[in-house]
């Protein structure tokens, strides 16, 4: 193949069938597909029809049976306790097929949905595969996720059984997961039957009779399961993301287009061969970790990093070194808040001088803008390309990179480069009328999206149509930007009330429903305002109901630990001012691109909508009393 960007842009545009038709040559079928591309229902659209696999035979059986057996296939590096342990693809074979069996004897089969909330262990990359293997669909949430966000989940995807541990550990604090997982169980509606729990010796948890089961106890028992082949359009996994509301949307992955999409994104986004040491610096809970911790890296045959840690604190800003030096990592995969928390802590890169990094050939990053101040910064202490990625949960994979396996582009920092072949992206006002270069605009995919990004949402069909009938034959983003001449895309940020907290996706709507719950407040709001460390962090406005007359603070630190509470310490919100009212647009409209104007400290026309402009100067002292604004 030809290593000219525009050519094989084009032909994956022009020519989707013939382009990703030839990149399924290198998944593993049992049947091959009788159509490349489905467009019969638009805008549903289905990739390789009528084809069969497995994923997981793709992602360990397939490279056991063909010489890699001994190669590690996971490399468990955990500072927090202080544990590094290599599973070599026989190892990992063995074990996923005996969770498997596990599964199947809980009374688990194709179809069926299971729930996983586990920490940054191994045996949550297992319990992951073994879904996979009896075609049974998981959906892995993310342990920093309250009780009330966990109970969602269930209730939207009604799993047949929990896969749970008893524990997990940031940085010093061990946070038992039990009391978590039973809270969410008691209050969401849908009750799973069985709960299986990896016991972790920092932490032993009660077991519920009838309903908890020990892993290591039925794994002792179990007898191992084989691949069950699956249709390719038939789903791997949901994975829940936030919208603008508060109930998140279950992202559907299906199997065959996935793990094309993956082989293919390895070879030509991310320049990897088969046996190097790939590390995606994320949690299993979020698109990157079960794109890039877990189906890529084995789908391509290569070593993958399962790091327990952060990039400071554990137990300094060199862990990232340590980890790149100590296990030959190729290339490395964060957010840019790694980065900048690297970056706030050493800021010469001192530790950097203590270990050998000739390994890391790339830095891959993605998950929220790149400043040009990280992006340099990055560059100037590590001496190789630092790529800056634009993708979503719902994409699956990078839509906008500067692809190193086919001609890498001087870089423009703030940019992630050029579309990704596959993704035709476009800048368009709200009519679909194509913007010209360098004007900001509505930044959407045209339909179809290529292999690997969501068919629809679980259940869901009704609300995955928003994104694709907005603008007809378009994907809407969310997000805004332009394209410049060079066809470089900048994203400038998100168009709705999604904002990103350290590269975690999260809606302040779902933050304002749990604020007007408080039986003090009438209405509230709220922003996503820049931080430097974190990219944005939440900040809550409240009014309260007339006659209030309790302690302000007080209302606010309750406020606080209600969003804690309800969607858990990953949230960040931990500012909330009261205010007296919130500027409005004569319609009624809530004006919060003012109100992140006056906290960002930037400096805003009064909108000549607004209804009552006295309101803004209690809301600039407000939010001058939280340190923030100018
Ligand atoms: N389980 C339970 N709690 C969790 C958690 C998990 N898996 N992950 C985070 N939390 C908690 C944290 O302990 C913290 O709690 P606290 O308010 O009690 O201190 C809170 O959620 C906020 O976490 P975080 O935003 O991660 O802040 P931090 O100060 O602990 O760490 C960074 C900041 C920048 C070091 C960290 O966010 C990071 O490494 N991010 C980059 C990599 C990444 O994961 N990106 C995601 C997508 S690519
Ligand atoms: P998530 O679904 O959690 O991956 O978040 C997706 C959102 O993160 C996107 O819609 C963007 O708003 C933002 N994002 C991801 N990558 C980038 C990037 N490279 N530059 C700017 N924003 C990004």
């Amino acid at each position: 193949m030809t290593n000219n960007y525009s050519e094989i842009y084009e032909r994956s545009i022009n020519h989707p069938e013939e382009f990703w038709g030839e990149a399924a040559e290198a998944v593993q079928w049992e049947k091959k597909w009788n159509e490349v591309l489905d467009d019969s229902n638009k805008p549903f659209y289905k990739w390789f029809v009528g084809g069969k696999l497995n994923t997981c035979y793709n992602a360990l059986d397939y490279h056991v049976q063909n010489g890699r057996g001994n190669q590690t296939a996971i490399i468990y590096d955990s500072p927090v306790t202080d544990t590094v342990r290599k599973i070599s693809y026989s190892e990992l074979l063995e074990t996923v097929s005996m969770f498997a069996g596990v599964l199947r004897d809980l009374g688990v089969s194709k179809g069926d949905t299971v729930i996983i909330y586990m920490p940054m262990i191994p045996e949550t990359v297992v319990a992951i595969l073994a879904c996979a293997r009896i075609g049974a669909v998981h959906s892995v949430v993310f342990g920093g996720f309250a009780p009330n966000e966990l109970a969602i989940r269930i209730d939207d995807a009604k799993p047949k059984v929990m896969v749970s541990a008893s524990c997990g550990i940031e940085g010093e604090k061990i946070l038992p997961y039990k009391p978590l997982l039973d809270k969410a169980i008691e209050i969401s509606e849908h009750k799973p039957g069985k709960c299986v729990i990896f016991q972790r010796p920092q932490v032993e948890a009660p077991l519920v009779p009838g309903r908890d089961f020990d892993w290591e106890t039925l794994m002792s028992k179990s007898q191992p399961a084989d691949c069950v082949a699956v249709s390719a359009t038939d789903p791997l996994y949901i994975l829940y993301t936030s919208g603008t509301t508060g109930k998140p949307k279950g992202v559907v992955r299906d199997n065959g287009g996935h793990a094309v999409a993956m082989k293919w994104s390895m070879k030509y986004l991310y320049d990897i061969n088969p046996g190097e040491v790939y590390w995606a610096a994320s949690d299993l809970g979020w698109a990157v970790g079960h794109s890039y911790i877990v189906y890529a890296p084995l789908l391509t045959g290569c070593t993958t990093v399962l790091y327990e840690g952060k990039p400071v604190g554990t137990p300094d800003p060199g862990a990232f070194w340590r980890v790149i030096s100590e296990h030959g990592v190729s290339a490395l995969f964060t957010a840019p808040t790694a980065f900048r928390a690297i970056k706030r802590e050493d800021p010469d890169a001192e530790y950097l001088k203590k270990y050998d990094i000739g390994s890391l050939r790339y830095l891959f990053l993605a998950g929220e803008r790149l400043d040009p101040d990280t992006y340099h910064w990055a560059v100037d202490m590590l001496k190789i390309p630092v790529i800056d990625h634009w993708w979503q949960t719902e994409t699956g994979w990078g839509c906008a990179a500067n692809c190193m396996g086919i001609e890498p582009f001087p870089v423009k920092a703030g940019s992630p480069t050029k579309a990704v072949p596959g993704y035709d992206v476009q800048i368009v006002d709200s009519e679909g009328i194509q913007l010209p270069a360098g004007e900001d605009g509505i930044i959407a995919i045209k339909l179809p999206l290529p292999p690997g990004c969501l068919p629809t949402l679980w259940n869901d069909d009704k609300r995955y149509l928003e994104y694709v009938t907005e603008i007809p034959g378009f994907y809407v983003t969310g997000d805004g930007g332009h394209i410049d001449e060079d066809d470089y895309l900048f994203i400038m940020g998100r168009l709705d009330d999604v904002i990103n907290v350290a590269g975690h996706r999260l809606s302040t709507g779902s933050m304002e429903e749990i604020m007007a719950e408080h039986r003090d407040v009438a209405e509230c709001a709220v922003l996503g305002v820049n931080d430097q460390l974190k990219g944005q962090v939440p900040v809550g406005l409240a009014v309260l109901k007339s006659g209030v007359d309790r302690d302000p603070d007080e209302i606010a630190r309750e406020l606080v630990q209600m969003v804690r509470s309800g969607i858990g310490a990953v949230a960040c919100f931990k500012q909330c001012a009261l205010v007296k009212a919130l500027p409005k647009t004569r319609s009624g409209k809530i004006l919060r691109g003012t109100m992140r104007k006056i906290a960002d400290g930037e400096d805003y026309a009064v909108p000549s909508t607004i209804e009552d402009e006295t309101v803004l100067s209690d809301i600039e002292e407000s939010i001058a009393k939280l340190g923030l604004g100018k």
